[in-house]
């Protein structure tokens, strides 16, 4: 089985439009959504909705719950972003719309686990909003300790920095590893990317697809990045007042 999987979508529609072509060329069977369909970007409704049209599985993001709840440990931008989110969600123009949106919203689980594989946000120890950062793997203990609550294979989006964490403590980015990992007997951590919002230095979006091999092959990942028009969704960005500019501005740097 091919999966295709991408996470911190953040509203951007561009960004989501482009990269679910490039899947539909990739010959794969299901895209699961690891999390932040929304927050930050210029196009909630239209991402959430391509989100239930197009993944068999979608996971709960920080700002995915921020827009539902209240939203805790966000900088005064990302705040305002997310109450501007929740206002579109709320607006009386679509209602039946944003119904099924929000109840959409309110049943995305925590994690998926497909074995060998396990699915979260941020990490096997906090599914929501823990960050595992590329330097953690500094930080001996803070790994030892997620690499001991992962089976085998677990899959991460949230600090929008692709790449493979493995348990000797290295961490692997796309370019360092040719954008390819053939999975093999020691526990892994993987960074699928971002698509709506990519901080690694690189503007284009990214996503990971992973083929398990069906039984035959040891699973195997490669990491797409695909150029969109971020222009755009910058100029959005700067026409909505509840949208810190930065945040448009970003996308040109992949910061
Ligand atoms: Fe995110």
């Amino acid at each position: 089985m091919r999966r295709a999987l991408i996470s911190d979508i953040h509203g951007n529609l561009e960004a989501l439009e482009t990269v679910l072509r490039d899947i539909e060329g990739q010959g794969v069977d299901e895209i699961y959504c690891l999390g932040d369909v929304i927050g930050y970007g210029p196009n909630p409704r239209e991402c959430i909705d391509l989100v239930i049209e197009n993944c068999a599985v979608t996971l709960l993001g920080n700002h995915d719950q921020g827009a539902m709840f209240d939203p805790d440990g966000f900088n005064v931008g990302a705040e305002r972003a997310i109450f501007w989110t929740r206002g579109q969600l709320e607006s009386s123009t679509d209602r039946a719309g944003n119904e099924r949106r929000w109840e959409f919203l309110g049943e995305l689980p925590r994690s998926h686990k497909a074995s060998p594989f396990l699915f979260v946000h941020g990490s096997p120890r906090n599914p929501l909003s823990e960050y595992i950062f590329p330097e953690d793997i500094y930080n001996h203990r803070k790994m030892e300790r997620l690499f001991q609550m992962v089976d085998r294979y677990c899959f991460q989006g949230h600090t929008h920095v692709p790449g493979v964490f493995t348990e000797g403590f290295q961490f692997f980015a796309p370019e360092e590893i040719d954008h390819e990992y053939t999975l093999g007997d020691g526990k892994l951590l993987i960074n699928v990317g971002s698509v709506g919002q990519p901080r690694d230095g690189d503007p284009r979006a990214c996503y990971t697809i992973l083929d398990d091999g069906d039984g035959a092959r040891a699973p195997r990942i490669n990491y797409r990045r695909i150029p969109y028009d971020f222009e755009k969704t910058i100029q959005k960005i700067h026409a909505i007042p509840d949208l810190e500019p930065f945040l448009g501005d970003r996308l040109r740097q992949g910061r």
